[in-house]
């Protein structure tokens, strides 16, 4: 939040208004929260933000990061930043669809033919920054996007083709497209946030779930679950938000600094995201975690219906068509 520091500087500047040269700066301390782990790509993009925001405003913005869903999980950091009771938040598209609807466009499942689409997505003016400046009226707007990889189903058994999760209990994020694409795929959809997902898959309450593979390395799910079933349905970003409140009393210049910063780190995220794949990878064999290659075209038939009915919802279309026509 707003320190006092900076109201304090302003009174003491107004008390000693007489003649005497003050060069006392000010510093705001911004509080971004996120479900994430320390050690995970997002965690250290996120960093390297917080380091850019401080220099590009000569130390007078400090981004104070709080990991592991400590101030609350993805939703409730959603709510405490509309409240005004948090300044930033990182998230990710599939939780957003609930709080805007834009968002909705990212989550249509193989809507991305390869990496450099999508990104030609999320750097495009059309689709990524109209995004990320669509939900100003829901108290929140969008810094930036990270990579978060392609995300697959992993279970406890090969799941080799659609028919194969028929009657799984798949765990989703709370989006009504996550919910829609895993009912046609077959298995039954589960949301639980995040944080809850490693007990559920150990106590069985869910069958497996579908994530990156950093959800099977670092947050140990390939403990558990031992297929890691390349299906890739989703290319789904991450997404550091900010309140309103907080963005309306940042200066002009600190709110560019800012954005420069979110494209900065955003541009640091896509290397780093590039060298975790591999080594995660390897790091998933060596837990005894069988990494299972499929043919995407049953897959990708199941959820076609959800492409042509995205054309029909005014939400997203604009998005969607923009997004085919970056494909080639
Ligand atoms: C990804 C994403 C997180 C999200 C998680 C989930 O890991 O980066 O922001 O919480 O998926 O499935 O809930």
């Amino acid at each position: 939040m707003f320190s006092q520091k900076r109201i304090l500087t302003k009174v003491a500047l107004a008390v000693l208004a007489s003649g005497l040269t003050l060069s006392a700066h000010a510093v705001t301390t911004l509080k971004l929260s996120h479900n994430g782990d320390e050690k995970a790509p997002v965690h250290i993009a996120m960093k390297h933000f917080a380091d850019l925001v401080k220099d590009k405003t000569h130390g007078e913005v400090r981004i104070r990061i709080y990991p592991n869903g400590q101030l609350g999980n993805q939703r409730e950091s959603m709510e405490l930043l509309q409240n005004g009771a948090l300044d930033m938040a990182k998230s990710n598209a599939s939780e957003l669809e609930s709080f805007d609807a834009d968002y909705g466009a990212f989550n249509v499942p193989y809507l991305f033919h390869d990496r450099e689409h999508f990104y030609r997505a999320l750097e495009s003016k059309e689709v990524g920054d109209k995004i990320l400046d669509s939900s100003r009226q829901y108290g929140f707007i969008g810094i930036t996007y990270y990579d978060a990889g392609a995300r697959s189903f992993y279970t406890k058994k090969a799941i080799n083709t659609p028919a194969d999760l028929k009657g799984l209990k798949i765990r989703v994020q709370p989006s009504p497209t996550a919910i829609k694409m895993v009912e046609l795929m077959g298995a039954s959809p589960t949301p639980i946030p995040y944080g809850e997902l490693y007990t559920a898959l150990q106590q069985g309450v869910v069958d497996g779930a579908e994530n990156n593979i950093n959800s099977i390395t670092t947050y140990r799910h390939g403990e558990v679950a031992k297929f890691f079933n390349l299906d890739e349905h989703t290319m789904i970003p991450d997404v550091l938000v900010i309140s309103t409140k907080t963005w309306d009393k940042l200066t002009p210049e600190e709110q560019t600094a800012m954005k420069q910063a979110g494209r900065e780190s955003m541009e640091y995220m896509k290397q780093i995201w590039s060298e975790n794949v591999d080594a995660e990878m390897k790091k998933a064999k060596d837990m005894g975690v069988t990494i299972v290659t499929v043919d995407k075209a049953p897959f990708i038939d199941a959820v076609k219906p959800m492409h042509d009915e995205a054309l029909k919802n005014t939400a997203i279309a604009d998005y969607v068509k923009a997004i085919d026509a970056l494909a080639q």
